[in-house]
């Protein structure tokens, strides 16, 4: 019997990160998280336990072999991953993860007082790039790249950079992709630069293109150390 004890984890990061202010302001994103419960919603259709790390969105998921885990900030994200990444057959950094963070959050309620502001922001852990450092050959970890311009070329960086398997590439030049819409068109690169350009989709069907994917590479890392992901 498959039952949740040897069903192999699934790893998820989805939707936004809010970097407080102070106790009643935050910094955020568009992200809907659409696409990452997509993801995860695929996954748990194919008898994987996921583990879904979520910054704060609207969408509802439930399902017996998932557990949400519902963080605020990119530094709680981070702090939710660890205790399952080591575990984690397979990976999908699929948050949009606050760049940088308020350099203080402020105990009480900042009062206004005079006509400017300034704000000092510093960098946010990166989640997927930390993991990178420490991921084994036999595990599979799929990130994903929005961008404006130089699209594939960023695309790559952030693979070798981060040591992804796979990167998911999102370009926000595409109508009716990315943020909040239903449907997405993305375009998937492996190591091998191989390059997969779907057509645009309702976000349920990618995260089955996307999962699928993301299982092929792993079969292939299961018994070796080279990871050969043709078949994407
Ligand atoms: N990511 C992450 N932690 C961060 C930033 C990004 O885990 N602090 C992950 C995202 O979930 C995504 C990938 O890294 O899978 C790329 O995210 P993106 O925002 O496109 O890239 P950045 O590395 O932030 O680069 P830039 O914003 O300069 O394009």
């Amino acid at each position: 019997m498959n039952t949740l004890a040897n069903k192999n984890t699934v790893l998820i990061t989805a939707g936004p990160t809010r970097e407080a202010l102070d106790p009643v302001r935050y910094i955020t994103n568009h992200s809907s998280g659409k696409m990452g419960y997509a993801i995860a919603a695929a996954f748990l259709e194919k008898g994987y336990r996921v583990i879904l790390v979520s910054g704060p969105v609207e969408v509802k998921l439930a399902h017996p072999d998932l557990t949400i885990i519902p963080v605020n900030s990119a530094d709680e994200m981070y702090a939710a991953c660890m205790p399952y990444f080591a575990s984690a057959k397979i990976t999908v950094f699929a948050a949009a993860v606050a760049d940088y963070k308020p350099a203080e959050t402020v105990l009480y309620k900042i009062k206004k007082s005079d006509a400017e502001f300034d704000l000092k922001m510093v960098k946010n852990v990166d989640i997927a790039y930390q993991f990178g450092l420490i991921k084994r050959n036999d595990q599979v970890a799929v990130g994903f790249a929005l961008e404006t311009n130089n699209e594939e070329q960023n695309a790559l960086k952030k693979l070798y950079t981060k040591n992804l398997d796979l990167v998911i590439l999102n370009s926000t030049q595409d109508e009716n992709a990315t943020f909040g819409f239903d449907t997405n068109k993305i375009t998937i690169i492996n190591r091998d630069f191989l390059f997969r350009a779907l057509p645009l989709k309702s976000k349920a069907e990618v995260g089955k293109d996307i999962a699928d994917a993301a299982i092929k590479v792993s079969a292939t890392a299961k018994n070796s150390t080279v990871k050969t992901s043709q078949l994407i």
